[in-house]
């Protein structure tokens, strides 16, 4: 069958989205600028302890990686898989300061149009609401604008903060990868999530709306 296919190469990005307001203030997301190194830094070293147990295993050390140096290597490497269409990276404000970031990432097309979605927040903001409502942007720009089919998502089973926030959010669970990836210097179980278009189709922005968990401002 033929389907109109996303323009360009990289659909979808760059983009500005939202803003909403949810308890813990007004959450936008946009993709990640150079100067963002020092407030990305500041959060990433002070939040050690909230990060690091969720986090895939990297080589060197926590403060090394997440250094206000290490940023534009960072971000021109995240800039180059957008731009190739690979990936889609924003980061999240809230009351217009930086608070986290979404990844949309390994982005295939073709006949499986898929791609998954990583997030973290600021420790100062968890509870509030910013998650999902970050999470629900990204998702409706993507199955809208970006041209994709089917967003997923792997959360360890112990991470129940992450699990509320796909709760939340709708997505289906649909198994168990063992050993699926290293996090913390381990092969850790993921719980398998995924959401398809036709499972959304008045968005996940509507649903957080309809459920009262977040407005849009005047
Ligand atoms: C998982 C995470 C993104 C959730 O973001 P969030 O914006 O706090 O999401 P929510 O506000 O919807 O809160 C989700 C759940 O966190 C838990 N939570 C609430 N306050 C909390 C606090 N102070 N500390 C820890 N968890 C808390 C609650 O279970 C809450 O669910 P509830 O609203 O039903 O009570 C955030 O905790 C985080 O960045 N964790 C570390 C990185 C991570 O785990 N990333 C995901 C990897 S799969």
């Amino acid at each position: 069958m033929d389907r109109p296919g996303p323009q360009g190469r990289h659909p979808g990005w760059p983009a500005r989205l939202g803003p909403l307001q949810v308890p813990a203030g007004l959450v936008a997301v946009r993709g990640p600028r150079l100067l963002d190194g020092s407030a990305w830094s500041k959060i990433r070293l002070r939040d050690r302890e909230h990060l690091e147990r969720w986090e895939p295993t990297a080589p060197g050390t926590w403060d090394d990686r997440n250094a206000t140096l290490a940023w534009p290597g960072q971000w021109s490497s995240l800039r180059a898989l957008a731009r190739r269409g690979m990936t889609l990276p924003f980061v999240i404000t809230v009351d217009g300061q930086l608070a986290g970031q979404v990844t949309v990432g390994n982005v295939i097309r073709g006949s499986l149009c898929s791609a998954w979605i990583g997030y973290w927040v600021a420790s100062h903001v968890v509870g509030g609401g910013v998650a999902p409502a970050a999470v629900a942007l990204v998702v409706d720009h993507c199955f809208m604008l970006a041209g994709l089919h089917r967003i997923e998502a792997t959360v360890r089973p112990e991470n129940t903060a992450s699990l509320r926030v796909l709760e939340k959010l709708g997505f289906r669970q649909e198994g168990l990868f063992r050993r699926y990836l290293d996090v913390a210097g381990a092969w850790r179980d993921h719980l398998a999530f995924a959401l398809t278009a036709e499972d959304v189709p008045d968005g996940l922005v509507y649903r957080l709306l309809a459920d009262g968990r977040a407005t849009i401002p005047q």
